[in-house]
């Protein structure tokens, strides 16, 4: 049942392509120039905000999608914690939508947002991976992600199924809202089609990525530093890397590194900057030469482009494919995934079932 993996995450992040052409397929329009969802309709332009809330890599999932929805949909979106949410009676007005994010839909704080929220927002929206969970069916309207099950406790193909169908939701709310146009929609549907086979060809680094895994598995620290929608991403990077091989990592936001972290830089720290070929890459760079400058020693996870300009000093750079900016973060979860894996195998933990963690998280 592990098709030939050693372990289920092995599995479920080669599974990527195929899930995620699935999952696109179902939120596809019929000419394919369009998104429709695969479950009822939705009308974003009766909303003032949308209030998303979630745990854990769903809930960086939601952040990721707050960059999507107020560059494409002009929408404002807070992404909150359940755990915080549930108990800091948050102001939610009837102007807004509520959308929770879930894997199992089962999450006990998750879902307790959702029941506080239901008594207030217009719309109680939820994009999960279980259709029959609670958190489906206490929903207005669910979504589904088309993962297929997911049996490693470290989320992978959940993560960018729900990535996939975030960012189907704000080019539909763009596109209903006026803040896209047909052509620039349909030019966003080209590239979701190429996002599969894309996601194909970035796990033809895994030995790559193995190799520099066997390097950091030493390592006490790593940091994961990433800008715009690559700040999310960093946070996942460092997720993944802790709960799977037990290596202390934080994410930052680049432009964050010299209010705090930069004090931890030394050539013990490895440092993986996610920083694909955008508007953003120089400042990026800029951050990243401080890193060096530090005696840090640079994981770079860019495209062939970023890394001609940018791979001076760099100690191991991982060549992307290149991809639209908007699509981004769907690809880069896949260097993200492996290196953690790879890390965890190179020391020998459990990676499927890693310590102290449960699949679903049903008491608070
Ligand atoms: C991390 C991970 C957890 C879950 C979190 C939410 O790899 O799997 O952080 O994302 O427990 O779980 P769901 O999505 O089931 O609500």
């Amino acid at each position: 049942e592990k098709a030939g993996h050693k372990h289920f995450m092995a599995k479920e992040i080669a599974e990527q392509p195929i899930v995620l052409a699935d999952a696109l397929k179902a939120y596809s329009s019929n000419d394919a120039k369009g998104i429709a969802l695969p479950s009822g309709t939705i009308d974003f332009t009766k909303c003032d905000r949308i209030t998303m809330v979630a745990c854990g890599t769903a809930n960086l999932a939601c952040q990721v999608a707050k960059y999507w929805f107020e560059q494409i949909a002009g929408l404002p979106v807070d992404v909150d914690i359940a755990s915080e949410f549930r108990y800091r009676k948050p102001v939610v007005s009837d102007k807004s939508y509520a959308l929770f994010v879930s894997q199992s839909g089962e999450t006990a704080d998750t879902l307790a947002a959702l029941r506080y929220a239901k008594e207030r927002a217009a719309m109680i929206l939820s994009v999960v991976n279980v259709p029959e969970s609670s958190i489906a069916r206490e929903s207005d309207l669910a979504l589904p992600i088309m993962a297929g099950v997911e049996v490693g406790v470290a989320s992978t193909k959940a993560f960018t199924c729900q990535l996939l169908a975030l960012a189907a939701l704000a080019l539909k709310a763009g596109h209903q809202r006026g803040h896209i146009s047909d052509a620039e929609m349909a030019k966003h549907m080209d590239d979701l089609n190429l996002l599969p086979g894309i996601l194909n060809q970035s796990l033809s680094l895994e030995k790559a990525i193995e190799r520099i895994a066997g390097k950091i598995a030493s390592a006490q620290d790593v940091l994961f530093l990433g800008r715009g929608s690559m700040f999310p991403l960093a946070l996942e990077g460092a997720l993944k890397l802790k709960e799977i091989s037990y290596i202390h990592a934080e994410g930052y936001a680049s432009g964050e590194l010299k209010h705090g972290p930069i004090a931890l830089i030394d050539k013990t720290v490895p440092v993986v900057v996610m920083a694909p070929t955008d508007e953003l890459f120089d400042k990026t760079v800029s951050n990243m030469q401080e890193v060096m400058a530090r005696g840090g020693k640079v994981v770079l996870i860019t495209d062939a482009e970023g890394a001609k300009e940018a791979s001076d000093g760099v100690w191991q750079t991982i060549v992307m494919p290149t991809i639209s900016p908007f699509l981004a973060p769907i690809l880069y979860a896949v260097p993200a995934q492996l290196l953690a894996y790879h890390t965890a195998v190179a020391k020998g933990t459990d990676v499927d079932q890693p310590r102290n963690l449960a699949k679903s998280v049903t008491v608070e």
